[in-house]
C-alpha cells in the first residue's frame, strides 16, 4: 500500500474513534478495541449489565464506517439457519434457492448469546473462524470485513447455556462494560436529553469511512513491524500461565491455560493499537494494555481460586506485573 492511501485510511479511522468518544461516555477500550477487532478480522466477546451503550456503541460504529449491520436476539429456539440462512423453494423457477441469513452482513451484534442453544452458538463460532459458511454441500464465504460482537450479562445465567471453553478461544477480545460513575452518569444524561431536544436524528451517523478503506487498512496494520523483543514478551507472558518463568508460579491458580491463539491475537491486537496510533512498531506498553482483554477470556481458574473471589483478569494482571517487559 502507498504511504498516502495509508495515510489517509490512519486518518478516517482515527476520527471514526474520536467521533464515537464524544457520542459515548466512558467507553474509550471498547470503541478501541472494536476498531483494533475490525481491522484484524477479531471477535469480540462483551460482559455488561443491560442499558450500557452496548448496541448504541456497534450500531453507530457501523454507520460511520458504512458497513452493514445486523443485530440478534439470542433465544433457546433459534435455529443454526436462522444465522447462516437456508435453501427456499422459488416457485417461477422451480428450484431451490439459498437465502441469506444475518450473518451475511459486515457487523454482527449477537446478544445474550449465551442464551442461544449450543447448536447456534457452533455455528456462529464456526463462521467466525472460517469466515464462509456450508450448507448444502456449498460453501459461501462470508462479507469481508466481518466482525461479530457477542454480549454476555453477567448476572443472569437461568436458562442460558455457557459457551464451552474451546469456543471461547475464537474470540480475540473480552471486553468488561462497567457501569458509569456519577460524573459519567451525568454526561450520558446530559447527552441523551439533548439528542432527545434537537431537530436532528443525532444518532443517525453520517459515515465517515467505508469497507474498502478498512480492507486497505488491514494490509497496513499487517506491516506494523514486530521485533524480537516483543515476540520474547508475549512468548513469556502466555508461557507463564503454562507455569513457566518468572510469574509461572502465578499458574498455581490456572486449570486451563491459554493456547498459542493467546499469543498470535495478543500480537496482531498490538500491531492494529500501533498502527492506529500513527506508529510502525509495537511498544511493551501496547502489549501491556491489550493483554487483559485479550487473555483474561482464555484461561479458566482451578475451582478454589474462584472460591477465593480470584478472577481470571487478576491472575493476568499480576502475571503482567510479574513478567519484565524486556
Ligand atoms: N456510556 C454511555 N454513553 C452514551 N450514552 C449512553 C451510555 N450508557 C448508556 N447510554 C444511553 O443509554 C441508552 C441505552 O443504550 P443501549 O440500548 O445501547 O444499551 P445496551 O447496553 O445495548 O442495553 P441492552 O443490554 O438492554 O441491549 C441509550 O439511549 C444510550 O444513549
Ligand atoms: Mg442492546
Amino acid at each position: 500500500m502507498s504511504s498516502d492511501s495509508n495515510t489517509q485510511a490512519l486518518q478516517q479511522l482515527q476520527s471514526v474513534q474520536t467521533e464515537l468518544q464524544n457520542k459515548l461516555v466512558g467507553h474509550e477500550a471498547l470503541i478501541e478495541r472494536l476498531l483494533i477487532a475490525l481491522l484484524t478480522g477479531g471477535h469480540i466477546l462483551i460482559e455488561g449489565a443491560p442499558g450500557l451503550a452496548k448496541t448504541r456503541t456497534i450500531n453507530q460504529f457501523s454507520q460511520l464506517i458504512d458497513a452493514k449491520f445486523v443485530r440478534i436476539q439470542a433465544t433457546p429456539d433459534l435455529l443454526p439457519a436462522d444465522l447462516t440462512g437456508t435453501d427456499m423453494y422459488h416457485q417461477q423457477s422451480g428450484e431451490f434457492r439459498f437465502i441469506e441469513g444475518p450473518l451475511f452482513n459486515n457487523i454482527v451484534l449477537m446478544d445474550e448469546i449465551n442464551r442461544a442453544p449450543p447448536k447456534v452458538q457452533s455455528a456462529l463460532l464456526e463462521a467466525m473462524g472460517e469466515k464462509q459458511i456450508s450448507s448444502s454441500g456449498t460453501t459461501r464465504a462470508l462479507d469481508s470485513p466481518f466482525l461479530v460482537a457477542a454480549t454476555q450479562n453477567p448476572i443472569e445465567h437461568e436458562g442460558t447455556y455457557p459457551l464451552p471453553e474451546a469456543q471461547l478461544d475464537r474470540f480475540m477480545f473480552f471486553v468488561n462494560v462497567e457501569m458509569p460513575d456519577a460524573t459519567a452518569e451525568l454526561k450520558i444524561l446530559e447527552q441523551v436529553l439533548g439528542e432527545r431536544n434537537s431537530t436532528a436524528n443525532q444518532a443517525k451517523q453520517t459515515a465517515i469511512s467505508n469497507t474498502s478503506t478498512i480492507e486497505q487498512a488491514s494490509k497496513g496494520v499487517s506491516a506494523v513491524h514486530v521485533s524480537d523483543a516483543i515476540k520474547d514478551y508475549v512468548v513469556r507472558l502466555i508461557t507463564a500461565t503454562r507455569g513457566h518463568g518468572t510469574a509461572g508460579q502465578l499458574a498455581e491458580h490456572i486449570a486451563h491455560p491459554a493456547s498459542p491463539r493467546g499469543s498470535i491475537f495478543l500480537s496482531i491486537a498490538a500491531q492494529a493499537k500501533a498502527w492506529l496510533a500513527g506508529r510502525d512498531y509495537i511498544t511493551p506498553d501496547d502489549i501491556e494494555q491489550l493483554a487483559p482483554d485479550v487473555l483474561s477470556g482464555r484461561i479458566v481458574l482451578h475451582y478454589q481460586a474462584r472460591a477465593e473471589g480470584i478472577t481470571q483478569r487478576d491472575v493476568i494482571t499480576q502475571i503482567l506485573d510479574a513478567t519484565p517487559a524486556l
